[in-house]
C-alpha cells in the first residue's frame, strides 16, 4: 500500500513539474527570438566560432569580397564584380541584398528553376548570372565557405523555409514600377549628374565603382538586369553615402541603365568564365 501511494504521488510530482516546464517555454524561447532581431550589433561582430569552422567562415567573407579576383573564385566568374558590389558590407548591409537572415529561407521554392533549391544552389545562381561565369561545385570548398558565412549571418534567426520565393527575411523592399512609365531620358540626366563619377559615362566602371553595364557587367538573367529589381535595389543602395533617389528617380534610372547592352545569360554554362578577356 506505501509503495503504491508513493507512485501516485512521485507521479503527481512529475505531472505538476511539467506543466511548470511546458508553460515557461514558450516566454523563454521568445525571448531568443527577440535577441535574433534587436541584437543587431552581435550580428556585425567579426568574432567567428574557434577552429577549423571559424577559418572557413573567414574564407566564406574573403571570397564574398573578393570574388573576382581570388584564386578559388576567379576562374568562376566572368565579370568584374564581387558578391559586395550588390550585397553591400559583404551582405552585412540590412537592405541592399542583406545576407541576414538568408540561412533561415531555404531549402525555398523557387519559381525560376520550378524546383526547391538549398542555398549552396542560389549561391550558384548568383555566380551563372550576376556574376556572369559558372558553378561551383556544390560541397565544394568555394560553395561551403560561402554557404558557411551566409549561414553565421543568419545565427538566432529562426528557421522559416520560404514556399514562394528563395529569398530571406530582409529580400528588397519591391517598389511598385507600374506607378510610372519608365522615363529612360531623364534616366540618362540623372546618370550623368549623379552616376558617372564613379561608373563612368560609358557604363564600364572605374576604381571608384565598378561596370553597370557593358561587357565585364552581370549578365541578362541576372535579378538586376530587371528594371523593378535595380530600382528597388538602388533606392537602398546608390550613391553610396546618399541614397536619396525618389522612386520615381531609381525607375528612371535603373531603365537607363538596362537599357544598354550586357553579356547574355546562358543557362548550361558549367564549363568556365563567358568573358575571354579573363
Ligand atoms: C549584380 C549584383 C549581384 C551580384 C554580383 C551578386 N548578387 Fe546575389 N543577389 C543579387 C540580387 C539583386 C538578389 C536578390 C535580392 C532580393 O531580392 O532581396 C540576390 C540574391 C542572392 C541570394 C539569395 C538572397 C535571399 O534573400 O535569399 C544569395 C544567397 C546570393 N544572392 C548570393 C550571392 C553570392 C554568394 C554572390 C557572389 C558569388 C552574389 N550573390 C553576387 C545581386 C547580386
Ligand atoms: C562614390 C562612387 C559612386 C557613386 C557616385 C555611385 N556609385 Fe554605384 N557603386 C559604387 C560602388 C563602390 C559599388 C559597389 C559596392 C561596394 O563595393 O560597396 C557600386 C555598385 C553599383 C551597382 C551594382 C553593381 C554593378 O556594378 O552593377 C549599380 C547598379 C550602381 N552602383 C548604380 C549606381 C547608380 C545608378 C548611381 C547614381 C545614382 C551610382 N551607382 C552612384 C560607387 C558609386
Amino acid at each position: 500500500m506505501r509503495v503504491f501511494l508513493s507512485m501516485i504521488i512521485g507521479l503527481l510530482i512529475i505531472a505538476i513539474i511539467s506543466i511548470l516546464f511546458t508553460q515557461e517555454l514558450p516566454s523563454r524561447v521568445k525571448e531568443d527570438v527577440n535577441m535574433a532581431t534587436d541584437d543587431s550589433a552581435d550580428l556585425q561582430s567579426r568574432e567567428y566560432p574557434e577552429g577549423r569552422l571559424g577559418e572557413v567562415i573567414r574564407l566564406g567573407e574573403t571570397l564574398v569580397k573578393e570574388t573576382s579576383i581570388h584564386p578559388m573564385t576567379r576562374p568562376l566568374v566572368g565579370n568584374r564584380l564581387n558578391c559586395t558590389s550588390c550585397h553591400l558590407d559583404a551582405g552585412r548591409h540590412p537592405k541592399a541584398a542583406s545576407f541576414v537572415g538568408v540561412a533561415s529561407a531555404y531549402p525555398a521554392y523557387s519559381p525560376r528553376e520550378s524546383a526547391v533549391i538549398t542555398l549552396e544552389e542560389r549561391i550558384a545562381n548568383c555566380f551563372l548570372r550576376s556574376q556572369n561565369g559558372s558553378r561551383p561545385v556544390i560541397g565544394g570548398q568555394v560553395s561551403v565557405a560561402i554557404a558557411a558565412y551566409i549561414t553565421w549571418m543568419s545565427r538566432r534567426t529562426p528557421i522559416e523555409m520560404n514556399p514562394i520565393a528563395p529569398l530571406g527575411p530582409n529580400h528588397l523592399d519591391m517598389l511598385d514600377v507600374e506607378a510610372f512609365e519608365p522615363d529612360i531620358v531623364q534616366g540618362e540626366t540623372l546618370y550623368v549628374d549623379r552616376c558617372t563619377d564613379c561608373h563612368l559615362a560609358d557604363g564600364s566602371g572605374s576604381e571608384d565603382g565598378p561596370p553597370v553595364w557593358g561587357d565585364h557587367s552581370f549578365n541578362d538573367g541576372a535579378g538586376l538586369s530587371k528594371v523593378a529589381k535595380m530600382a528597388s535595389w538602388l533606392k537602398v543602395a546608390m550613391p553610396p553615402d546618399d541614397t536619396d533617389l525618389t522612386d520615381r528617380e531609381a525607375i528612371d534610372l535603373a531603365a537607363y541603365i538596362n537599357s544598354h547592352p550586357r553579356p547574355k545569360f546562358y543557362p548550361n554554362n558549367k564549363t568556365g568564365p563567358l568573358n575571354p578577356s579573363r
